[in-house]
């Protein structure tokens, strides 16, 4: 199999654009991917500070590297779960990578340990508050990542959600008709409030095994295990039914998603009202921590107090 731009021996076929690529081809197509997402979504300049927030797996340290190459000034968080070996071992990850790689950038690593912050780790707070994990661990960690980004006075907070991912979620959104959470499907998501940080996604034109290509390719060492506490979630059935049609018809994804993006910035420009706009007639400061909240006390500081440890 050869390359479809420069006939050297190809790494990677994608079925969906009909071609194959060669190692410095797909290099080059993931970075104009990611370049592609920035700028057309606004997410961020080289002026701005940006923080990733990386959890050990390919994506977010792939984002991560993709960033620092491409000249942006971007920092990471790590929250620190506690759950077993899973935690130690992305850690451990993230620690390399930023000893072999982001330093020479000058990049800095946060860490946030939550057995140590908040008392407990992410199991046994989800067992004490009497909620799923998989829902605990997601409150807590999109609460860590914007407290991060507004204390440290970083301009966007980057995760790295893949297409994959996008798609995965968009499929969830429609099948139950969640219309709030379709509306927020946005590869941006601007800083609608003061303490409330912009959160970007650059990452969602690529595919998981895209992603995965140029990991192997620039010898990121990631953990390939999942989080073991998301086996069985709704999320990875409906990454299978996507695998499977993308199989029998190359490019679904990519349609179902981006075509669901092209449709969105249409509607909000007929509507004339940004997300910020919305957002600022429902959210105001939580009354305990003062991040933003739609409700008295968020959902953060409910669930501390529940759990009788609050941070
Ligand atoms: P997931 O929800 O596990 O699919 O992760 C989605 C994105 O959230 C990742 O690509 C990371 O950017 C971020 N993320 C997930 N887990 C962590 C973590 N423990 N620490 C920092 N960022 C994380
Ligand atoms: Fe949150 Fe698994 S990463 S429960
Ligand atoms: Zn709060």
């Amino acid at each position: 199999m050869r390359c479809r731009k420069c006939s050297h021996p190809a790494v990677i076929k994608m079925p969906r654009h009909n071609i194959a690529l060669c190692k410095d081809c797909l290099t080059e197509f993931v970075h104009t991917q990611v370049r592609r997402a920035i700028d057309a979504h606004r997410m961020f300049t080289t002026n701005d500070r940006v923080l990733v927030a990386v959890s050990g797996g390919k994506d977010s340290l792939a984002l991560w590297s993709i960033l620092l190459k491409l000249g942006y000034h971007a920092d990471a968080l790590y929250v620190d779960l506690g759950i077993g070996e899973y935690s130690l071992q992305s850690r451990q990850k993230v620690q390399r990578f930023t000893e072999a790689v982001a330093t020479s950038y000058q990049a800095t690593l946060h860490v946030h340990t939550v057995e140590q912050e908040q008392g407990a780790g992410i199991r046994e707070l989800a067992t004490l508050v009497r909620r799923p994990t998989c829902a605990t661990c997601g409150t807590m960690k999109r609460y860590q990542f914007n407290r991060v980004a507004i204390e440290q006075h970083y301009d966007v907070m980057a995760t790295g959600h893949n297409l994959d991912d996008e798609a995965a979620r968009l499929l969830g959104n429609v099948l139950h008709w969640q219309t709030d959470y379709l509306d927020k499907q946005s590869p941006t998501l601007p800083a609608s409030l003061d303490g409330f940080a912009k959160k970007v996604k650059p990452l969602h034109r690529l595919t998981e095994r895209e992603i995965a290509a140029y990991a192997v390719i620039h010898h990121i060492d990631y953990i390939v295990d999942e989080c073991p506490m998301a086996k069985g979630s709704k999320m990875l059935a409906y990454k299978r039914v996507l695998n499977q049609l993308e199989a029998d018809s190359p490019g679904t994804k990519h349609t179902f998603y981006l075509k669901f993006l092209d449709r969105q910035a249409k509607q909000r420009q007929e509507d004339s009202q940004t997300i910020t706009e919305q957002d600022q007639h429902r959210l105001h400061p939580c009354e305990t921590c003062g991040q933003p909240t739609s409700t008295t006390v968020c959902t953060y500081c409910k669930m501390m107090a529940k759990a009788g440890s609050h941070a």
